[in-house]
This record gives structure tokens, sequence and C-alpha cells, in this order.
């Protein structure tokens, strides 16, 4: 087992301290595990009452402070409390918590709060998430001139209100909606989750009515939704939130880990108000198969006569299918996808705070869903969950727009795909790992053999020549190393790669799959090459230091019980009482923590 002192070399101080908390942490509580993905090294800084530590920290902190700082209550920032405090003049006996009477000087707060926040991980190195952290300078030029609009305010910011509309347009154009005479509907959200609440509820309003229109009961057994077990969060919390049976499909290694359309049909009745087809997962990057499915839909509503709509959630690939996979049919050229939703702070190439929402014709957002509202003599349409909403993120996804275009974007994905590929490949060739995600695998290729099927030209450089799906790579141990090393722990990687800089996931996956645990990296747009080298170098040196002794240390085993408070955190794990599980096992389910 790699001794503190192996793995100190690669630690910064903070951390390194950190590693001594962890030593001493027996029974962390899930928040504290919540901090612990948020950033290793809070958990020294942030003394919260719930971290159960056999010292008692904030007991210690306080015991330390000189007799002339006890009149200080403990929740009143202190003179030595305030960094450069020689430098402003400042009120001392500001609160910490709670609303301070009288407030600090701008360049104080500033200072407080930007020295506090180094406390968080490195965007860049945060392989952990979907969410787009880099945009040119340009782009923040504009965002930040327009920080103060409020994209509510049609009227007002009638320049604003047009550019929304036109991102509308081409987004609608980029999936294929039908040209009709009147304008694509659709609306900027806050990300992909207010958008699926939307998607939802036009279904859900839908086969309202039409149920109505046929007098039959709405309440008894009421409305249901089908999805793969591998359902991001924001798709069950549409089911809950609107009340909504989920009805979740299990996913199997066989199905890649998504939902099987022929399974998913087993699912489906007349009280199913539309199936949520995912593109891609957030678990592997696998896309489910929206054409598959719509073709049994078609087979099953020319035998029952019931219409079952699709919501595709794109959150990811709704901004890498049309660049990387042109042929590929999961858009609107599929008649029964009648909504789509994707973020345009994912693969949108935009930074955090735009999703999007368009329907296959105007006539799918129900009008009692658009709300009319009279301002200034104009005529406004809302309907978002979210009235006021700031202008820039929408900004800023137009300058993603006409900066990169079709061609740009083109570069941006297969780039990030060939990346991906790289990493899968090294890491199955380093001999410790094993991929589940499949983008780096050739179809129309007969690997066994090692020939080309059919008369495909030799183009491995193209994304086309490969699986489809997002540029994740989502790995393991291979069956191998977890034989001759049954203590290894796969969550050690994790933690020893974060306490380096790396952020990079290891989580369990989705129900009846859940005893697979699996590391995740997604590849954006500002990876490099050479953060791709150093990262495998360090995944390669941090599993050789595991394996050279691969007991349980204290400090491993602790940060091993951290991490089961990681997957068993609350708010992660809750099933409400409405899902249906693949196993038809109504309540409670069992739920690994959800990826983000
Ligand atoms: C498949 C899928 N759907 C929905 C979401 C939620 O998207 P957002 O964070 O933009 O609300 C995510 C986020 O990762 C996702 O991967």
């Amino acid at each position: 087992m790699m001794s503190l002192l192996q793995v100190s070399k690669y630690l910064p101080i903070t951390a390194q301290l950190t590693f001594t908390v962890i030593l001493e942490t027996f029974e962390p509580s899930a928040t504290h595990a919540t901090h612990v993905t948020a950033g290793c090294s809070s958990t020294l800084t942030m003394t919260e009452p719930h971290v159960h530590t056999k010292v008692d920290i904030g007991q210690v902190i306080k015991d330390s402070r000189d007799a002339n700082n006890l009149d200080y209550g403990e929740d009143s920032w202190a003179e030595y409390d305030v960094p450069y405090a020689s430098r402003y003049d400042i009120d001392v006996t500001m609160p910490r918590s709670g609303l301070p009477q009288k407030g600090i000087e701008a360049k104080v707060a500033y200072q407080l709060l930007h020295d506090e926040l180094e406390l968080d991980g490195n965007p860049n190195m945060n392989l952990a998430s979907f969410v787009h952290t880099w945009v040119p300078d340009e782009c923040k030029r504009l965002m930040h001139e327009n920080l103060s609009k409020n994209l509510s305010d049609q009227d007002e910011y009638p320049a604003s209100t047009e550019i929304h509309d036109r991102c509308i347009e081409m987004i609608g154009g980029l999936w294929n909606a039908p040209k009709g005479k009147s304008k694509i509907r659709g609306t900027a959200c806050t990300g992909s989750s207010e958008a699926i609440m939307l998607g939802g509820l036009a279904m859900k309003r839908h086969w309202q009515a039409k149920m109505k229109a046929a007098g039959k009961d709405i309440h008894k057994p009421g409305p249901n939704i089908v999805m793969g077990a591998e359902a991001q969060v924001a798709l069950e919390k549409f089911a809950s939130y609107f009340e909504v049976e989920t009805r979740l499909v299990p996913v199997t290694a066989e199905s890649h880990y998504v939902m099987d359309p022929k399974v998913a049909m087993k699912y489906v009745d007349e009280n199913t108000i539309g199936v949520f087809v995912i593109l891609g997962s957030t678990y592997t990057g696998e896309f489910e198969n929206v054409k598959g499915m719509s073709d049994l839909l078609d087979e099953y509503e020319a035998k029952t006569g019931h219409h079952v709509p699709i919501h595709v959630d794109a959150a990811s690939g709704g901004f890498v299918a049309p660049f990387a996979f042109p042929k590929l049919e999961w858009d609107f050229r599929l008649p029964r996808v009648c909504s789509i939703n994707a973020s345009g702070h994912k693969y949108g190439a935009s930074l955090v705070g735009v999703g999007w929402i368009v329907w296959r014709l105007p006539d799918l957002l129900p009008k009692n869903m658009v709300f009319e509202l009279h301002y200034l003599g104009e005529t406004d349409y809302s309907f978002n969950l979210n009235f006021s909403r700031p202008a820039h993120p929408i900004l800023g996804q137009m300058f993603n727009f006409i900066n990169l275009g079709m061609e740009g974007y083109k570069r941006v994905v297969a780039a990030d795909l060939v990346k991906a590929r790289i990493l899968s490949r090294a890491l199955e060739g380093s001999g410790y790992f094993v991929c589940l995600s499949n983008i780096h695998k050739p179809v129309n290729v007969d690997t066994t053999l090692g020939k080309v099927k059919h008369d495909l030209k030799i183009d491995d450089d193209k994304p086309e020549y490969y699986h489809a799906g997002l540029p994740v790579v989502a790995f393991r141990f291979t069956d191998d190393i977890k034989q001759k090393y049954p203590h290894l722990k796969q969550a050690w990687v994790q933690s020893q790669l974060r306490a380096i800089g790396w952020i990079v996931p290891n989580y369990c996956l989705p129900p009846a799959v859940d005893t697979v645990e699996v590391l995740r990296v997604v590849i954006r747009e500002s990876f490099s090459g050479n953060l791709l080298s150093k990262l495998v170098h360090d995944i390669v040196v941090v599993t050789e230091m595991l394996l050279a002794d691969a007991g349980p240390s204290p400090s491993m085993a602790a940060m091993d019980h951290i991490d089961k408070a990681i997957r068993s955190a609350p708010g992660k794990a809750n099933f409400d009482s409405n899902t249906q599980t693949g196993q038809g096992d109504k309540g409670k389910g069992k739920k690994a923590g959800y990826p983000c």
C-alpha cells in the first residue's frame, strides 16, 4: 500500500493535511462525503459539525485562540481572520453566518470570497463534468457587457429576445425540425433539467387531453413514463415533481448499460405519456437507440391505437450527434420524436446556465402551457418554469454558434472523440483497465479477425468509423486485476487522483448492474493532448502504487468508508414511492449515486 509519504510528493500542503484528517475520520456523514466530492481540501478548512472526527475540530480551534480574541463571538470575523486586513478598513465584528447589519467594503468582500473559492477544484481538471468550462475572451466580454439584462424583459431588450429566437431556429434546423409556416417553438432554459420538466409536462398534458376526450379516468391508475434505469436524476425529478409514475427499464451489460427498446416495450401501456430516450448516458456516454424505440412504438400504435411520443434527452448528445454522426437518425427526422432538450453549456460549448428545448411542431407545445403577457402594450409569450433569467448565457450560446459554425463544432467534437479514443486504448493497453464505453470500437469491422467487413474504406480518424457515443471514457479494473487483488478498491484511484488535482469520479452503475463500479472521464474542448498524456501517466502511477501493496492501509480504508458514504448520500439515493424499477419492485429501490 502506498504510504502517506509516497503520496505526499503529489500533494499540495492543504491536501496533505486533509489526508491526516481523513485518517481520523471513522464515521463520515453523507454531507461530509458531499464535501469530499466538492473539494478534498475543504475537509480541513471547513469545520462543519456533521463531520464526525475523534477530535472535536471546532473546539480545538476555539481553544487555540489568543485570549485577547476571545471577545469575538465564535460566529464573527476577527481582524486576524480577514486576509490583508491591515490594508483595508474593516469592521471585524461582522458575523460569519447571518446577514451582517453593516456591510464591508467591496474590496474586502471580494478578497474574502475570492480566497475562499480557491478551495474549489480546478474546472479544467474536473473531468467529472459535462459542463463546458472555457470560452474565448471575446465571448466572456460579450457576456460581461450584458450581465444585467433580464431575458424575460422581452420588450425592454428586443435585441436579446431576437437573438434567443434565432438560437431556437438554428437549433431546430440542426435537429431537422420540419420547416413550416409558423416559427419553430422552443425556449432557452437554465439547463437540460428545466427543459426536461417542460418536455415531460407537455407530454403529460397531451395524454390528459387524449384520455379526457375518450371519457377515461386520468387519475386511476394515472400516468406513467418509461425511461432507462440509467436516467439522469433530472428525468426522475420530472416524474416525481409532476406526479407521473416512473417506469425504469433495467439495463444490462448486453444492452451496453442503456435501455433496450424491446425491453422498454414491456413497460408501455395506454397510460404511458411518453418514453424518455437518452442520447447519451451520463454513466457511459452510450447513445440509446431512438430509431429502434420509435419503430417499436410505431408497431405498438398500429396494433393498439395508442400513440406514445418520444422526448429525447439529448443533454450532451444534442450537440455531438449532428456534428459527429450526421447519418444517425435520432432527431425530428423521426416523426415520433415530439421534443428534444440539450444543454448549451455541455457540448453546445457555452458556459453554465443555458439549456434548450425545441418541439417538433408548434402545436406540440400545449396551449395551456403558454402564458400571454401584456406589458407596454405588446404581447409576449412565456412557457418556462422560471420567469426572470439572465440573457448573457443565451448571448454566449449565439457567440459560439457564429464563432464555430457547423465546421467548427465538427472539428471540436471530432478532436474530443480522438482524445477519448486515445485514452480508452491507453487504459486498456496498460493491462489494468477495461472500458465500458464503446466509442473506440470500430463499427463494420470484424475485430475478431481484424478484417474490415463490407466495403468500408479505412478511415480510422473519423467519428463515424466507430461506435456512436459521447466523448466519454468509462473504465474499470480488469477481471484479472480484481481477482489478483481482491482488497483493492477502485475508489482509491479516484481518491489518489483527486489528491493530485484530477477529478475523476468512481461510481456504481444503475440498479441491477450496480455491483459494477466505473471510473469516468468526460473529454471537453479544453482538454489538451499534453494533459491527456499526464492523466494517463498519473492513472498508471497511482494504480501501480496501489497494486504494490493492495492491502487496506488505515488511510485507504478511511477513504473507502467515505466513498461508501458518497454512494449512499441522501438526496442522491432517494427513490420516490412512485418509482417502479425493472424488477417490478415497487417503492423503495436501490439507486447508486447519480453521476452528474
Ligand atoms: C443525460 C442527462 N440529462 C440531463 C442532465 C441534466 O442537465 P443540466 O445539468 O443541464 O440540467 C444531464 C447532466 O449531466 C445528463 O447527462
